[in-house]
């Protein structure tokens, strides 16, 4: 496995590179949901480029930059065991120098749901993709669907800029109670971590009624959101029913695929969850489905 820790040296290693090549793009403190798109990249390509950089443009001045888990060594031995070829590890001062003055913006999808909640999130996280797209030039880049609105920003960005490239959407990866895989999850503490499961509870809760039939967004939301404020620990910020693709608000009973999500707090922690109504779309083939290649 090759590190490759600066501007320079990721296009000279990738001007000599061959075949497909699958980009996951992380922020480190990998987990088993990151390695999971790892799991995807190296079936799919010749070649695996993972990328580690806490993007400091994607945060608020409230957030956690400065907080955030980062253990590189720990990353790299990982990623060794799962076959990456190559990482990717610039620091902020490579991407974005002095006087930085480009960002990308994505409009209609970034609005709403994390948008309304993290002011010029979108923008940080479009444009660091964007650089990562072009320094990298993959086939396929890997995102995971527990990000939904990211995903749907991505593509949204690959479309309208032209990026000649696919993006592969991965299933969501949970603990053994429910809980997503995150890398915030680090911040809980146990009594927090314990209460955190209600989050899936609440999904399967509403995807049982969608299954024994129930279509109306509004119901599957309240559904859920019942279950949240059973829950004292829990901070409920939003519980929303939108198109999966364009994350249009649904709020008429329909056949067509509902993606239902939620963000509740714990403590300081914000934790995000989702699912796409029909339960049998929760895969990668069902996302696709879903969600189409771009
Ligand atoms: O999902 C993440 O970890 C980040 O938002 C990403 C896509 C790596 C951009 O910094």
């Amino acid at each position: 496995m090759q590190v490759a820790d600066s501007i320079e040296s990721i296009r000279e290693l990738r001007k000599n590179l061959s075949g497909t090549v699958g980009l996951v793009p992380t922020m480190g403190a990998l987990h088993a949901g990151h390695l999971s798109l790892v799991e995807e990249a190296r079936k799919d390509n010749d070649v695996v480029i993972v990328s580690i950089f806490v993007n400091p443009t994607q945060f608020a001045p409230n957030e956690d930059f400065s907080a955030y888990p980062r253990d590189l060594p720990s990353d790299l031995q990982k990623l060794r065991q799962a076959g990456v070829d190559v990482v990717f590890t610039p620091t902020p001062e490579m991407m974005y120098g002095t006087n930085y003055q480009t960002y990308v913006q994505v409009e209609g999808v970034s609005q709403g749901l994390e948008g309304e909640y993290r002011s010029g999130h979108f923008r940080g996280v479009a444009t660091v993709v964007s650089k990562l797209f072009n320094l990298i030039q993959p086939d396929t880049a890997y995102f995971g669907q527990k990000d939904a609105q990211q995903v749907a920003v991505i593509r949204r960005m690959v479309r309208d800029l032209n990026f000649p490239l696919q993006i592969a959407v991965c299933p969501i990866t949970r603990e053994t109670d429910g809980l997503a895989m995150s890398s915030r999850n680090a911040y809980l503490t146990q009594e927090q971590r314990e209460a955190a499961s209600v989050l899936y509870r609440a999904i399967q809760k509403a995807g049982a009624a969608y299954e024994r039939g129930e279509r109306h967004p509004d119901i599957l939301c309240q559904i859920a959101l019942e279950l949240l404020q059973s829950e004292p620990l829990a901070q409920i910020e939003y519980v929303s029913a939108n198109d999966p693709k364009t994350l249009a608000a649904r709020h008429d009973a329909t056949e067509q695929p509902i993606l239902l999500s939620m963000v509740v707090k714990f403590g300081k922690t914000r934790l995000l969850d989702n699912i796409i109504l029909p339960l049998h779309l929760n895969n990668r083939a069902g996302l696709t489905e879903t969600l189409g290649n771009n």
